[in-house]
C-alpha cells in the first residue's frame, strides 16, 4: 500500500481548503488502496478534521519540540496531536529559508514519536550537492543526525522523504532510477543503523515535481513507497489522478 502525501505548503485560505475537501472527499473511492495523507497549513487543521472522508489522514508541515510555553509563533506536539497523526519535520523549505539544523530536526523527530504523531522525515541533496556527486554522503549525514538517539522501535513510527532540493517545485523530477538508487541506499542506511527486519517494511516517499505525468513511473521502483506531493496536491483533478496512478 502506497502512502501519497499532500503538502499544501503556504497556500489555501479557509475558504478554498473547504472548497477541496468538500470537492475531494466526493471523488474518494472506498476501494482506493493507499493510505491518503493531507497537510494544510495549520489554520484549517479544524475544520478539515471535523469535514474530511475517514479514509483520510491529516498532517501538520512543522512542529516546535516543546510541548508549551514562550515560542511566538510555533505549534506544539499537543497540538498537532489534537488533529493529526503525521507531521512533516526537516523540510528543505524550513532547512534552507528558516535555517533549521539537523540537531532541531532530530529533537522534532523524538518529540513527534514521544507523542505518538509519526514524523515525515525529508532529506535530499541541494543542486551543487547533486554536481558534486555527494549525494549519499548528504543522505547518510542527514538521515544519521535526524535519526540520533531514535531507537528502533521508535524509527518504526518514522516515515521517511527523499526529497531533492533541486527537483522542489523546479518541474525537474528525479528520474526514477536516481530515486530508487537513493532510496535504496537510504534503505540500506536504515538496515545497517537498525536491522532489515526494521528497515524493509519503512515506508520512503519521493517528492520533488510529482505530476501525473510521472507518477506510473516512479512508483514501479521497488524501494519507492509513496509521494510527497506539492504543487500537483493543490487541484482535485490532479491530487486524485496521482492517488489512482501509484498504485503498489
Ligand atoms: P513539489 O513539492 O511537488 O511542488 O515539487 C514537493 C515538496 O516540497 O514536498
Amino acid at each position: 500500500m502506497a502512502l501519497i502525501a499532500a503538502n499544501w505548503k503556504m497556500n489555501k485560505t479557509f475558504n478554498e481548503g473547504i472548497t477541496f475537501i468538500n470537492e475531494f472527499n466526493k471523488k474518494i473511492d472506498d476501494d482506493s488502496s493507499n493510505d491518503i495523507l493531507i497537510c494544510p497549513p495549520f489554520t484549517l487543521l479544524n475544520e478539515i478534521f471535523k469535514l474530511k472522508h475517514e479514509k483520510i489522514k491529516l498532517g501538520a508541515q512543522n512542529m516546535y519540540y516543546e510541548e508549551s510555553g514562550a515560542f511566538t509563533g510555533e505549534i506544539s506536539p499537543l497540538m498537532v496531536k489534537e488533529f493529526c497523526e503525521y507531521v512533516i519535520v526537516g523540510h528543505s523549505e524550513r532547512r534552507n529559508l528558516f535555517k533549521e539544523p539537523n540537531q532541531w530536526i532530530n529533537k522534532k523527530v523524538l518529540c513527534a514519536v514521544n507523542h505518538g504523531l509519526k514524523p515525515i522525515l525529508c532529506i535530499g541533496e541541494t543542486e551543487e550537492e547533486k554536481k558534486k556527486k555527494k549525494t549519499n554522503e548528504v543522505l547518510e549525514t542527514q538521515l544519521k543526525a535526524c535519526l540520533k538517539n531514535v531507537s528502533e522501535n521508535q524509527t518504526k513510527q518514522v516515515v521517511f522523504a527523499y526529497e531533492p532540493v533541486w527537483a522542489i517545485g523546479t518541474g525537474k523530477n528525479a528520474t526514477p532510477q536516481e530515486a530508487q538508487d537513493a532510496h535504496a541506499f537510504i534503505r540500506s542506511l536504515l538496515t545497517d543503523m537498525y536491522s532489515q527486519t526494521t528497515a524493509r517494511p519503512l515506508k520512503i516517499l519521493y517528492g520533488g515535481s510529482v505530476n501525473t505525468e510521472n507518477t506510473e513511473e516512479l512508483i514501479k521502483q521497488k524501494d519507492i513507497d509513496g509521494f510527497l506531493v506539492g504543487g500537483a496536491s493543490l487541484k482535485v483533478e490532479s491530487f486524485m489522478e496521482i492517488i489512482k496512478k501509484a498504485k503498489k
